[in-house]
């Protein structure tokens, strides 16, 4: 039964018939018909049926081979449902149109954690609760003036959200439900106050405290552009089109960072390590760093005729210049987010009368471009939710180095959700993924003078 061997051409040989009607899928060497395993079929409430190969190599000795995730599904969830062909998001089954239409971004936190909708009482309490927790320890100020004025905002949320957990010991305790609730709550609450804080440092001007009559989009908005000496009203456009941001990257189910939240969690990690890690994650240009590169983009393009040279490098195999904002690696289709965000994003621009910005301009040709070139059509690669939220927020007067925090705040809903999915799911176990190994055969160390 076990081959064991690493001949490499093996992993192609064997073949996965469909699923049969008794619910497995056999992994049948051709050449001889012998039955290499019998493999489960799992179905969730929608989507592709999933093969359970946990015992595949208990049976064959052979492991499976997935970079990248490509055809793996790491958990079983019941948050966030992504038909990546019909280009459809659902949070806890209802559709992103009809959240982001009628709903605020404190009732999707609340669908998202708990499953359900609330209703009006409990929607006030968990509202205040999450209110009342927007402050941050006075210590944590210090630990902020230790980074450099010119750090990434991202550097300081890593490193200030992992630290919150020196001032929570208690967090590490996750197996009790009521600590992981109040870890749950605290980030909620405290990662606007701290995306804020690292930008008012990062310009020099004094912190703002948060100010709990305010809504939670618009406590964002006062804390990183109210002064302590001016009044400061927040513009009811911008804070609800902050919202909409934030509902729209509330939760997106198995992503690069939200694996890492679930990876790092799956070690018994605590909710602020892990969720630092996720943050980590999310810094990356080809995932929540994609709004920031958006705009990095557009500068670099910086006028409209140099728009037909960097659509043919995005083109060109041979660079490595990709058109950021554009393509996903499950939509297929257009992102149901990009659609929303779209329609918000022209909002903005009149409220803000900024149409005639340069880079918001050039942004606006080259999606028009691209939706039409044939290279970006075959490829099915549509603006994604990052494309036109990089634009919003600029329009906003966020400063593109912020961008990716924005985010941040959004997902940490989306990031302890699953979490504490992990948690309390008995299939959970550490993650720990195999490999191919491709190094050396073993041999004997040689002696340095002999070498
Ligand atoms: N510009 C030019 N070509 C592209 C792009 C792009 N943005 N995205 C994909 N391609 C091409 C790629 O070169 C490949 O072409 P070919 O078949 O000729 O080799 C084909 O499209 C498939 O690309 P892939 O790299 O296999 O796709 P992937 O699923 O691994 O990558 C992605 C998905 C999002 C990393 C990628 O589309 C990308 O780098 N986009 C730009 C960065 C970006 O906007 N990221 C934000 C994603 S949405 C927010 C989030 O989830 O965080």
């Amino acid at each position: 039964m076990h081959k064991g061997n690493n001949d490499m051409s093996g992993f192609a040989t064997p073949v996965l018939p469909g699923p049969t009607p008794d619910g497995f899928v056999y992994l049948v060497d051709p050449e001889t018909g012998e039955r290499l395993a019998r493999l489960p079929v799992l179905r969730g409430t929608i989507g592709p049926d999933v093969i359970d190969v946990r015992t595949l190599h208990a049976q064959s000795g052979m492991f499976s081979y997935d970079p990248g995730y490509m055809a793996t599904a790491s958990c079983e969830s019941t948050i966030t449902y992504v038909d990546g062909d019909e280009g459809e998001l659902l949070y806890r089954g209802y559709p992103i149109e009809q959240l982001a239409e009628q709903s605020n971004f404190l009732e999707v936190c609340y669908l998202i954690l708990t499953g359900e909708l609330p209703e009006r009482e409990a929607f006030e309490k968990f509202s205040h609760d999450v209110t009342h927790h927007t402050m941050l320890h006075e210590q944590v100020s210090f630990l902020l003036r230790g980074f450099r004025r010119d750090a990434h905002p991202m550097a300081l949320m890593v490193g200030v959200v992992g630290a919150l957990s020196a001032f929570y010991a208690e967090s590490s305790d996750v197996a009790s439900e009521g600590q992981r609730m109040i870890s749950a709550y605290r980030l909620l609450a405290k990662m606007p106050t701290i995306a804020a804080m690292a930008y008012k440092w990062s310009i020099g001007q004094p912190f703002m405290y948060p100010k709990n009559k305010l809504g939670y989009a618009e406590n964002l908005l006062h804390m990183m552009f109210a002064v302590p000496c001016e009044d400061y009203t927040v513009n009811p456009v911008l804070a609800r089109a902050m919202d909409l941001i934030l509902i729209l990257h509330a939760d997106h189910e198995q992503n690069a960072s939200t694996s890492t939240v679930r990876l790092t969690g799956s070690s018994g990690a605590n909710p602020f390590a892990s969720v630092a890690s996720g943050i980590a994650s999310l810094w990356g240009p080809a995932h929540g760093g994609a709004n920031e590169a958006v705009l990095r983009m557009l500068e670099e393009i910086g006028t409209f005729d140099r728009i037909p040279e960097f659509l043919d490098r995005a083109k060109d195999r041979g660079d490595t210049i990709r058109l950021m904002g554009f393509g996903h690696r499950v939509y297929k289709n257009y992102d149901p987010r990009a659609k929303i965000m779209r329609d918000a994003c022209h909002q903005v621009l009149d409220e803000l009368d900024v149409r005639d910005d340069p880079h918001l301009r050039i942004a606006l040709e080259l999606e028009k471009i691209a939706l039409d070139d044939p290279y970006f059509v075959s490829r099915n690669l549509y603006p994604n939710v990052d494309f036109y939220s990089g634009i919003i927020l600029k329009a906003m007067g966020i400063p593109r180095h912020l961008f990716t925090a924005v985010f941040a705040v959004a997902r940490t809903v989306g990031w302890v959700a699953q979490w504490n999915e992990m948690h309390v799911d008995v299939s959970q176990r550490i993650g720990r993924p195999r490999q191919i190994y491709t190094g050396s055969q073993k041999r004997s160390y040689v002696a340095m003078d002999a070498r």
